[in-house]
């Protein structure tokens, strides 16, 4: 296990002590996630690269003999409690993404037990890395365990993607769900979002993944978000495809002049991203560093002129990354309207690269970044 962790184990099991005056039974960690391209093309049914990573969350739990769900969270100094016999929407809040998983399973027909539980993060929220699937998949987790419901790993992950969807209206893809459930230590993942076939890609030797949270995020990213959502369905409708993943440029270039401007660039960046996931997972397996850099820099481009979901913090950090010799390539990650950006590094190169972006940013835009590198690390799992 990495020292982060088990950093994180330490303080959920040591929190639940203090909390519940006993030792945990279980702890569960679900990572995070940088994905490496393939962005805003999981919910056009296409082709997405993330690695889950060594950062995430965790929850130490022992099961109850009622229906009572008992979470403190650490990081928000707050406790949920719930009667998962009469579970309540509110209106936003860490607990929405576990209250709506116990809905989700009860759908599914599981009759559920309850819990107390301690949770903690060592992911930043709501900053592009997928803090939410994590909580999501280790909730999942949990309740699979009180309850004794068993599940594969994909079904764990469309189940959080549903509550993230249906509780908190949130329309994501799967990317991230399927990354915390499936990820692998040492490997990116390629998952077809149709199939949710998935195929595991070592990372190559001397390459490192650096986070780039330029500190800023965005309200309202969720309706952006459901927004982008809907122009690709109006975009693969006036196509005739069942989702962007059947079109091709020649396609859309036939039905220009059907598409309003931005609905048409909202295709061209999920035509032009899938064509790149293949190249860059070609790239990545051939050791063609170069060009898995220029990729990643293309991928950025249409991200933020074509599907404009960058934003001025994102393309200032993103680009001063690419002026350090370390850096291949660079981009923002996740959604996007704020949060972090991801650099691919090499990593024998790497010195007085956090010192140089730090401080070109905080000259450049005032405010401070937090730089930090991540391995790529395992799926959802118990400690
Ligand atoms: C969020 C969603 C994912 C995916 C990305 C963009 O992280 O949860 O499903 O759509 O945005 O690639």
């Amino acid at each position: 296990m990495s020292v982060v962790v088990e950093t994180l184990k330490h303080k959920v099991i040591e929190g639940f002590q203090t909390r519940f005056g006993k030792q945990p039974e279980y702890v569960i960690h679900a990572p995070g996630r940088v994905n490496l391209i393939g962005e805003h093309t999981d919910y056009s049914e296409g082709f997405v690269m993330p690695a889950a990573i060594d950062r995430g969350i965790a929850i130490a739990f022992s099961p109850r003999e009622d229906a009572t769900l008992q979470v403190f969270s650490l990081d928000f100094d707050e406790l949920m409690s719930a009667d998962l016999n009469a579970l309540a929407k509110a209106a936003s809040g860490w607990q929405e993404y576990i209250k709506g998983v116990a809905w989700v399973l009860q759908m599914q027909g599981h009759p559920l037990t309850g819990w107390d539980g301690v949770v903690a993060g060592d992911v930043p929220i709501g900053a592009g890395l997928s803090s939410s699937a994590a909580l999501e998949l280790a909730a999942a987790r949990a309740f699979s365990i009180a309850s004794g419901i068993e599940k594969s790993l994909t079904d764990l992950a469309l189940v959080g993607q549903k509550a993230e969807g249906d509780w908190v209206g949130v329309r994501v893809g799967i990317m991230d769900q399927l990354i915390s459930a499936v990820g692998r230590q040492g490997h990116a993942v390629q998952i077809d979002c149709r199939s949710l076939d998935y195929a595991y890609a070592p990372v190559p030797v001397g390459i490192g993944f650096i986070v780039l949270d330029t500190g800023t995020r965005r309200e309202l990213a969720h309706s952006a978000y459901n927004t982008r959502r809907e122009e690709c369905e109006t975009a693969s409708a006036i196509l005739g495809v069942s989702a962007l993943r059947d079109a091709s440029l020649e396609m859309l270039e036939a039905k220009k002049s059907e598409l309003s401007e931005t609905v048409y660039r909202r295709a061209r960046h999920v035509i032009t991203e899938n064509e790149r996931v293949a190249a860059f997972s070609e790239a990545m397996r051939t050791g063609n560093r170069r060009r898995m850099g220029e990729l990643i820099d293309a991928c950025h481009a249409s991200l933020d002129q074509d599907y404009e979901v960058s934003s001025r913090e994102l393309n200032i950090i993103a680009e001063i990354s690419r002026r350090h010799p370390a850096c291949l390539g660079a981009r923002m990650t996740g959604a996007g309207f704020g949060g972090c950006a991801l650099a691919v590094v090499e990593t024998d190169k790497l010195e007085g690269f956090e010192e140089f972006v730090s401080s070109v940013y905080l000259a450049e835009t005032g405010i401070e970044a937090r730089i930090f590198r991540v391995e790529a690390g395992d799926g959802v799992r118990l400690l």
